[in-house]
């Protein structure tokens, strides 16, 4: 039997158990996934005790994407985003399968971001791996969000790998017509969260691909509003399914059936 998990602090939310035990049990696996509420605290035990145990892999979700790396090595676009989502215990190796999930979201819908320009709203953790991976492939971003510094701060860091600025989160109708692409990384709009768009309604134009992370409910303000007006859409399960097939690709070495994890999302947040 082979072991994996998420940690988490709190974790029941977390549909990544339901997702990898199906795609176990379609392709015939000897494995597990189980979820662990682990505090930050405890974090370093967390690893250290999985790997000890023989664990294969662990994702790992808020708090601890970033306080993670104090333990594993970061490979590849996780060392520039600077957190890391999927872990290979044996190698103690962390990858950021987000930023994979995302581009991949949104090339599963017919979009090709090179020479596009991308509005990313949101500086944390999912917005840090969306502006990477879109700048890396040739799209000029525009990198906003709630609080300045911090919004201008993963500007300056994206900036090192392609096209990046930041614009103020009060000034963005300025942007009117500007934008191709418009993706919200924050959880305005989330199950519990204010209902709101996190853009001014007049940058939602027919012409503009519009992507929203969230994924709990599926259909946000944003997405209803885009919908309404013609927009083509990207659905955040789309990017959840995705960065888990990823992950399972990595420690497995096989192809995830991405169309069993999501079918098993979908069930877990009791949409079908
Ligand atoms: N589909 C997926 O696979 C996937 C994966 C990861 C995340 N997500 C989605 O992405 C969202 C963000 O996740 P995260 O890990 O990046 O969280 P995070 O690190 O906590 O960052 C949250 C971001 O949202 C901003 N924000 C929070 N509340 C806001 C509000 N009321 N108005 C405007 N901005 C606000 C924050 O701005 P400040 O800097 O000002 O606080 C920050 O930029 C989640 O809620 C989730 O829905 C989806």
């Amino acid at each position: 039997m082979q072991y994996f998990g998420i940690i988490g602090y709190p974790i029941g939310h977390s549909v990544s158990p339901d997702m990898h035990n199906a795609a176990f049990k379609h392709l015939g696996l000897d494995a597990i996934y189980l979820k662990f509420e682990v505090k930050p605290e405890d974090l370093r035990d967390a690893i250290f005790g999985a790997k000890a145990l023989g664990f294969k892999g662990f994702n790992v979700t808020i708090p601890h994407k970033e306080a993670v790396l104090k333990f594993v090595k970061p490979v590849g676009i996780a060392k520039r985003i600077g957190a890391v989502n999927t872990i290979d215990i044996p190698k103690l190796e962390g990858y950021n399968t987000d930023a994979y999930g995302a581009l991949k979201a949104l090339e599963s819908a017919g979009v090709d971001v090179e020479g596009k320009v991308a509005l990313v709203v949101g500086a944390g953790g999912a917005g840090r791996a969306i502006a990477f991976i879109l700048a890396e492939k040739g799209a000029t971003v525009i990198v906003t969000n709630r609080t300045e510094s911090r919004g201008l701060k993963l500007a300056e860091d994206v900036r090192k790998v392609g096209d990046c600025i930041f614009y103020p989160y009060d000034k963005l109708e300025d942007l009117k017509g500007k934008i191709d692409i418009i993706i919200n990384a924050t959880p305005l709009g989330m199950k519990g969260f204010e209902q709101k768009l996190p853009v001014p309604e007049e940058l939602i134009e027919s012409k503009v691909v519009v992507f929203d992370t969230v994924y709990n409910p599926p259909e946000t303000p944003l997405i209803k509003t885009a919908k309404r007006k013609g927009c083509k859409v990207v659905y955040g399960i789309d990017m959840l399914v995705y960065q888990g097939a990823e992950a399972f690709k990595i420690w497995t070495g096989l192809d995830a059936p991405v169309d069993v994890m999501k079918k098993a999302a979908f069930s877990a947040l009791g949409l079908h």
